[in-house]
Formats: structure tokens, sequence, C-alpha cells
């Protein structure tokens, strides 16, 4: 598989060359495209020795020896030829560009002519990666579908401490590996294959009170379901997000109703049942609730206190009864026997797809931005995804959801 790696210009291009080797490591073929600003930090004979091949550098550049009419035009074939983009650094002054279309130079140009995913991993300065401008623009291109490589924390080129350190060449090589291995190759930009669907989804904890200012609820972020979201609306689905209490900033274009407890949860979803055509139930609801939570605050005694809790409604086995002809999709996170157990779950809760994750694997399900899972479908298939960023698995989620619907009818 072809790998176009942009390098923008900042004290990181350097790391740039390791990632470079680490992506040819995973046996990825790497063409390296440097911007002007990059070659001020790392020379192209550097990427041209660790990757075998010409690096390119400028569109109309007076150095380039070819440099009219076919180089003119190579931006096209370089996007045409590579299977997966990746940027590292990623400056704020190329997110600005990329996110606002500017096209000057060869990297920005075959940017625009690429139709397959997106890599960012950004690296700046923290001020400069916390200022509004930054933060703008790095939502419009997530919400263009790119994954981005946050960057971490620490000690920076100016001396600064903070986020805004390149994320490990070795992570970002990782994460291009999961997207390849995911199989999503084709461009969100040609998927317009959700159009007239509209996808209920629910994302998030719940948190049940116990008492006026104490809550019981468990460590699910809303990432995998947000990202569901935002696939949805990549495909042209419109979307009803309804979110347990997250910190995350909603897909533009989802109408998100945000919910606290699994009884709102289930009011807000049986509101909009009727006019759903794909249920994805990803929130991970509390099991057990307070019933009549007093509504002071519980002073502290002595004394050992137990607490009785009830069950909270099962909104997926209440949806199973009642989905007619729409495509009802669970979620199950397990700790052991996880395709017996979501089979289990797919059929006491008339599911058409269960997406099993085992919550044990070390930087995975929950609070992580990636997750490994298996599909088990109405058809008695189970389909192994291998880690991914979430992004990557939602969209692989939609694509088995299109094809189930596909055999599910023709069954009929
Ligand atoms: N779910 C739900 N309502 C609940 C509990 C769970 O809709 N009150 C949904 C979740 O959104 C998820 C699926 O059920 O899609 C699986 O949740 P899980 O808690 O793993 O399943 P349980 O039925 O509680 O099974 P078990 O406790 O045996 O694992």
């Amino acid at each position: 598989m072809n790998v176009a790696l942009g390098v923008g210009g900042g004290i990181a291009a350097y790391k740039a060359a390791e990632l470079a080797r680490a992506l040819m490591e995973h046996g990825f073929s790497v063409q390296a495209i440097l911007t002007d600003a990059a070659q001020e930090f790392i020379t192209p004979l550097t990427f041209a020795a660790l990757t075998g091949r010409k690096v390119i550098s400028n569109l109309f550049s007076a150095a380039n020896p070819e440099g009219t009419l076919a180089s003119a035009v190579e931006h096209i074939s370089v996007a045409e030829q590579h299977d997966i983009l990746v940027i590292a650094p990623a400056t704020a002054d190329l997110m600005a560009k990329l996110a606002h279309g500017l096209a000057g130079d060869f990297l920005t140009t075959t940017y625009l002519a690429f139709t397959g995913p997106v890599v960012l991993a950004p690296a700046m300065n923290s001020n400069m990666w916390n200022h509004p401008a930054t933060r703008e623009n790095l939502r419009i291109l997530r919400e263009r579908g790119h994954v981005i490589v946050e960057p971490e924390d620490g000690l920076l080129a100016c001396g600064d401490v903070g986020p805004g350190r390149l994320a490990e060449p070795q992570k970002i090589a990782d994460v291009v590996a999961g997207l390849a291995a995911s199989g999503r190759r084709a461009t969100v930009r040609q998927h317009r294959d959700l159009e007239g669907e509209v996808i209920l989804i629910t994302a998030g904890p719940t948190q049940e009170p116990l008492d006026a200012v104490r809550y019981l609820s468990n460590r699910s972020s809303g990432k995998m379901g947000y990202a569901l979201a935002a696939g949805a609306l990549e495909r042209g689905a419109r979307v009803i997000l309804v979110a347990g209490p997250v910190h995350l900033d909603p897909p533009k274009g989802a109408e998100v109703i945000p919910v606290h407890t699994a009884v709102e949860m289930r009011a807000a979803v049986m509101e909009h049942l009727e006019e759903s055509t794909i249920i994805i139930k990803a929130a991970a609801v509390a099991d057990y609730h307070r019933v009549n939570a007093p509504n002071h605050k519980v002073k502290k005694t002595a004394a050992r206190m137990s607490l009785e809790l009830d069950p909270t409604p099962d909104i997926l086995a209440e949806l199973g009864r009642v989905k007619g002809d729409r495509l009802l999709v669970g979620f199950a996170a397990e700790t052991e026997n996880l395709v017996e157990e979501a089979r289990r779950k797919l059929e006491s809760k008339n599911c058409d797809m269960v997406v099993a994750n085992l919550v044990s694997a070390e930087g995975e399900g929950f609070e992580s931005d990636e997750n490994e899972v298996v599909l088990v479908l109405r058809t008695g298939e189970a389909i192994p995804v291998k880690r991914a960023p979430k992004t990557a698995i939602a969209h692989r989620i939609f694509d088995e959801m299109i094809k189930l619907r596909l055999a599910l009818h023709s069954s009929r």
C-alpha cells in the first residue's frame, strides 16, 4: 500500500524521517512531499535516502528539472497513486491552508486532489495549539473525516511545557496501519450511501443520581458514538444523537438531544423512534439506578451505608420488540467470551448487529481513540475488525450495515 507523507515546516520535521522509516517497517511504500518551510529544517536527501524514492518538494520550482507541464500535473497523479495521505508535522499554517482549501504548493494541491483517507499529526507551540483559530481549523478537518493524531504534552522546542509535541512516530505509523487494516480506502467524499436514512445514535454514559450531588456512572467517553454520528453525516444521513454527559464537540449537522439518565435516554429514543430507519445503541447505559433519589445531599454518618438499586429500563431490549423493519445495532462490552456473549445479546434483544469489544484490552475501548471489535451479525457471521481509530471502525460498521440490509432484504 502506498502512503504519501507530507512534511510541514516545524522543528518536529526531523521526526517525520523516523515516521517514514516506521511506515516502511509496516510494509508501506512511502513518497515524501516536503513543503518549502520543511526544507528549512530537514533536507529532501534524508527522505530520499530513507525511502529510496525521489522526494517531491515544490510545484513550480525552478530547481525542479522537469519543472513544467509534467510536474504541474504531478500532484494529480500523486493523489491518485496513493492510498493514504499522512501529514506530519501538520503545522498551524498548514492546517489553516488545508481547512480552507488554499492550494499554493505541491502538498496542498495534492491534498485537494486526494480522495482517500487523510491522517494529520499536528505539532506546534501550546499557545498556537490552543488558539481559537487553530481549534476551529481542527474542528473543520475532523468533521471532514480526517484522522487527527493528537500532539502530546511535554517540553516543547520553545521551552514551554504543554500540549503541542508531535505524537511519537511509532504511534502515528500504528494509526496509519490501523486505518489501512480497517480496509477503508475509499474516501468519505465519494460515499453518500446513507442519504435518505435517519440514524438515531445513543452515545456516552448515563448518570444516575444517588442524591442531589452524587451519581452512578461509568467510564464511557462517547467517542465511539460521536465517531458514528460524524461518519453517518459524512455519508449523507440525517443524524439524531441522544448523548449522555460527555466532553466532546458534537459533529456539525447532528441533532443533539442531551440526556443524563437512562430514563431520559429512553424517553428521547422513543420520541424519535418513528422517524428513524437505523438505530445504533452505542451508549453505555447504567444497568441500575436509585429510584426516588433524595433531592438533598445525603449526610455522612458513622454507620455503614448500603444502597438499594433498581434496574434501569433496558432500552435496547425494548427497541428490539418494536423495531419493525428498522436496523437495530447494539453494543456489547465484554471481558470474556466475546462472540458468544454478543450472539446471546443479539438474540435476546432482537438486534441485527452487535458490535462487541473486549474491554480488558489495553488502549482500546472506553476512553481510547481506538478500538478493536467483532461485528456479530443476524446472518450468523462474526467479522473481526482489527485495531483502528474509532472513525475508521465507524465507517466499517456502516459498510457492513449496508451489506447486511441488502442480505436481509433479499432473504425476505
Ligand atoms: N443498553 C440499553 N439499556 C440498558 C442497558 C444497556 O439500551 N439499560 C444497551 C447498550 O446501549 C448496549 C447494549 O445494551 O447497546 C449492551 O449493554 P450491556 O450493558 O453490555 O448489556 P446487558 O444487557 O446489560 O448485559 P450484561 O450485563 O449481561 O452484559
